[in-house]
This record gives structure tokens, C-alpha cells and sequence, in this order.
């Protein structure tokens, strides 16, 4: 049965009562996979961590008992959802050991190279555009950095009729797969394509040292001799 669209809305940008009811739901709902996406990405004690869509702030509280001696960042746009994750993690705040701030994924208020993982769970249906959040990801991740990105894809039947289709946009796979390629973030082996909600693990590829950047000249100044000689 289809999800009714009021409920749908406030996933994507909860507000008043009724969004502080679903993010109090949403909670219980997502934490397995929220703990399957950290288990997987591999949490080290002092990595500097963002919670990309971090809603109601539960997994800001687990990162930051995983990240002992790092750092932690949630961002969402929802000013409920900030609310409820500053109120929940109102020690650590006050400890510096989390932050949460109030923007999207197109524009992060994040130097470049500042993050060792992003974790995002169940964000990804709600962007504007795959390609500019990917890219502005893969700008704020450390070279190395690794994302896990947890989703449904419209291959979940069962997803695909539950929710609202013009607040819910489910990509194909392939589609979120050669856009990570794109934005220089490899998809990396621990990946787990096999159940739904899927959870992709990427890596920032690093940039190309000067040498590999004149090599590939190189070549392909030879291959533009070879054809213009042939
Ligand atoms: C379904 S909730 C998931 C929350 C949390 N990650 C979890 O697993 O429970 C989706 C969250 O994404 C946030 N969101 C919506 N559009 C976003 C965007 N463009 N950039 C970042 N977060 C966004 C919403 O405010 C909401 O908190």
C-alpha cells in the first residue's frame, strides 16, 4: 500500500508535530542499516566524519562512540530535524566532539579534502541532481576517503509502490554507479549490490601525480602523431 504523500513529505523535509513524530519513527526504522553502512565503511578512532541527511541525529551519538578521538559532522536541511539532533547529542556538542549544521548536499560549507568517511543513508532519493551532490561529495572527502551510500533502487518493487514517485525518485544502479565513476569516486569491493536497500562504499581516487599526468600526455600526443602519419 502506498505510503500517504503527507508522510512522504516529511521524510524529505520534516516540519511542526507531525515531523518530530516521524523522525522519532524514523529512528527505529533505519538504524540497522545506518549500523550496516558503519560497520561496513570501517569507522577508525580519530576519523573526521560526516553524517550526509543526518535527520534526528542517532547516528551522530554511534559515530562518535566509534570516532573516540575524531570528529563528527551532521548536516540536513530540515531545521526540525537540526533541532532534534543538536538536542540529542547536546553533550558531545558541548564536548566539540559533533557538530550539526543546517544545508543541503548540492553546497556543503566544508573546505576541501575534510572528511576520512561520509555516511548516508537513505538521503540520496530526495537530491536535485546526482552528478552536482556526487561531485560536491567527492570535493569535501579526503583523497582515500571512503562514502557509504545506502539506498533503494527502483529495482525494490515493493519500495517503488509503497512511496510517492514525485517525492521519492529511486535511480537505477548502474545509473548511481557511473556517476560515482564520474565524480573520481571508485566504487570499492565491499560493496554489497545484492540486497535492498543497497549500500555502495566508494573511494576518492587520489589526483594524478605530475609524472602520470605527462605519461598520459605523452601517449596520447604518440597515438595523434601515429594518425596523422598513417
Ligand atoms: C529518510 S530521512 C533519513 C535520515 C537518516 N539518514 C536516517 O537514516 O534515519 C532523509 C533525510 O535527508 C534529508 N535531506 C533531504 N534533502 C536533502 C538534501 N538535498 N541534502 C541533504 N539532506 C537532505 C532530510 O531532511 C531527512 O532528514
Amino acid at each position: 500500500m502506498r505510503r500517504p504523500r503527507f508522510i512522504a513529505e516529511h521524510a524529505r523535509n520534516a516540519r511542526g508535530l507531525v515531523g518530530r513524530i516521524i523522525a522519532f519513527i524514523m529512528a527505529r526504522e533505519t538504524r540497522s542499516q545506518n549500523l550496516r553502512a558503519m560497520d561496513a565503511l570501517g569507522i577508525d578512532r580519530s576519523d573526521q566524519i560526516l553524517d550526509l541527511g543526518c535527520g534526528h541525529g542517532h547516528s551522530l551519538t554511534e559515530l562518535a562512540a566509534r570516532a573516540a578521538t575524531g570528529h563528527v559532522v551532521g548536516v540536513d536541511p530540515s531545521e526540525l530535524m537540526v533541532e532534534i539532533a543538536i538536542q540529542r547529542n547536546r553533550a558531545l556538542i558541548e564536548a566539540a566532539r559533533v557538530e550539526v549544521v543546517r544545508a543541503t548536499v548540492e553546497s556543503l560549507p566544508f573546505p576541501d579534502d575534510a572528511f576520512d568517511k561520509i555516511v548516508c543513508v537513505h538521503v540520496l532519493y530526495f537530491w536535485k541532481d546526482l552528478d552536482v551532490s556526487l561531485r560536491e561529495i567527492a570535493r569535501v572527502l579526503k583523497p582515500g576517503g571512503r562514502l557509504g551510500l545506502l539506498f533503494r533502487t527502483k529495482a525494490d518493487l515493493a519500495a517503488v509502490a509503497s512511496f510517492p514517485p514525485e517525492i521519492y525518485r529511486f535511480p537505477a544502479l548502474a545509473d548511481v554507479t557511473a556517476a560515482l565513476e564520474r565524480a573520481a569516486l571508485d566504487v570499492h569491493a565491499g560493496a554489497d549490490y545484492a540486497n535492498e536497500p543497497v549500500l555502495l562504499l566508494a573511494e576518492k581516487r587520489p589526483p594524478r601525480t605530475a609524472s602520470e599526468v605527462s605519461h598520459t600526455t605523452d601517449q596520447a600526443d604518440a597515438i595523434l602523431a601515429s594518425r596523422a602519419i598513417t
